[in-house]
C-alpha cells in the first residue's frame, strides 16, 4: 500500500499539489497529456528532485524504518546506457542474488539470447525488458513504471502487461502509461492527472467514460468495451 498525503512540488510554471492519493495491491494505471506531470510525479514520491537526489525517510508507527528505495523499484522512463551487459545490468541492484528468480525472469522477458551483450548495443525494446528483469530482481513491494510499453512491440507490450498483472497479485504495482485502451485493459484502477492535478483517482477501468478520457487529453475519444479487453478511437479519423 502506498498512501501519499500532502505532496507539493513547485518548478516555477509547474505546480503540483495533491492532498491524498492512494494505491494499494493491484495494478494502478496513470494517464495524463504529454507534461501533465505524470514523471514528476514519480520522482517526487521516490524523493528526487531537479539537483539532488535524497530519498525520503519512511515512517512506520513513528519510528523510522529506512528510506523509499529499500520499498520501492523504480523504472525511469529514460535511462543512460553504459558498457556493461545485459546480464551484469539485471543483478547489479538486487540485494540478494536468487538464481531461481534470475532464471524465471530470462525466460519471462525472452533475454537468452542477449545476456552477454552490452546494454549499449540492445534496441530498445530489448533494453525495456532487461530494465524489468532488473527492477524484479529488486524483490520490492512496490514497484513504479514510467511508459513502461515504450519502446516495446505488440507482443511484448502484452506480456509485459501480463507479466505486471501477475505480480500485482502481492504487490502494488504503478505504471504512467500512454497507451490508454491497453491500461484500461490491464490495470485494475486507473489515476488521470491534468496540468498537475489529479481528475480521477483509483477509479476501475469500467468507469473511465470517452467524456473523462476527451476532457484529459483535450480531444475527442470514444472508448468502447470489447469482450475482455477495450479500444479507444479519435472520433474524427
Ligand atoms: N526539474 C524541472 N524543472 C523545471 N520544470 C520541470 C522539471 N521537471 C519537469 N518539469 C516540467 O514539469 C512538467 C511535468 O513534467 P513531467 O512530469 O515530465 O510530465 P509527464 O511525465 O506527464 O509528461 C513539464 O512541463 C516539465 O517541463
Ligand atoms: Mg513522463
Amino acid at each position: 500500500m502506498l498512501t501519499i498525503e500532502k505532496l507539493k512540488l513547485d518548478y516555477g510554471k509547474f505546480r503540483m499539489n495533491i492532498e491524498d492519493l492512494s494505491f494499494g495491491k493491484g495494478l494502478h494505471a496513470v494517464l495524463g497529456p504529454n507534461g501533465s506531470g505524470k514523471s514528476s510525479l514519480m520522482r517526487a514520491i521516490l524523493g528526487y528532485s531537479d539537483d539532488s537526489i535524497k530519498m525520503r525517510d519512511i515512517y512506520y508507527r513513528g519510528s523510522k524504518v529506512g528510506t523509499t528505495h529499500q520499498f520501492l523499484s523504480y523504472l525511469p522512463q529514460d535511462s543512460p546506457v553504459f558498457r556493461i551487459t545485459a546480464d551484469e545490468y539485471i543483478n547489479m541492484t538486487a540485494d540478494h542474488q536468487n538464481e531461481d528468480l534470475y532464471q524465471s525472469l530470462i525466460e519471462t522477458f525472452e533475454l537468452e539470447n542477449f545476456t552477454d551483450r552490452t546494454i549499449e548495443v540492445l534496441s530498445g525494446g530489448e533494453f525495456k525488458r532487461v530494465q524489468c528483469a532488473q527492477i524484479a530482481m529488486e524483490q520490492k513491494n512496490i514497484m513504479m513504471l514510467d511508459e513502461v510499453e515504450q519502446g516495446l512491440d505488440l507482443k511484448y507490450q502484452h506480456q509485459i502487461l501480463k507479466w505486471m498483472k501477475a505480480e500485482a497479485d502481492k504487490k502494488t504495482i504503478i505504471a504512467n502509461m500512454h497507451d490508454a485502451a491497453l491500461a484500461m485493459t490491464y490495470a485494475d484502477t486507473v489515476t488521470m492527472i491534468k496540468d498537475g492535478r489529479v481528475i480521477a483517482s483509483g477509479i476501475g477501468p469500467d468507469r473511465v467514460t470517452s467524456e473523462m478520457l476527451s476532457d484529459c487529453y483535450s480531444i475527442p475519444l470514444t472508448i468502447e468495451r470489447r469482450k475482455d479487453s477495450f479500444v479507444v478511437f479519435h472520433n474524427t479519423l
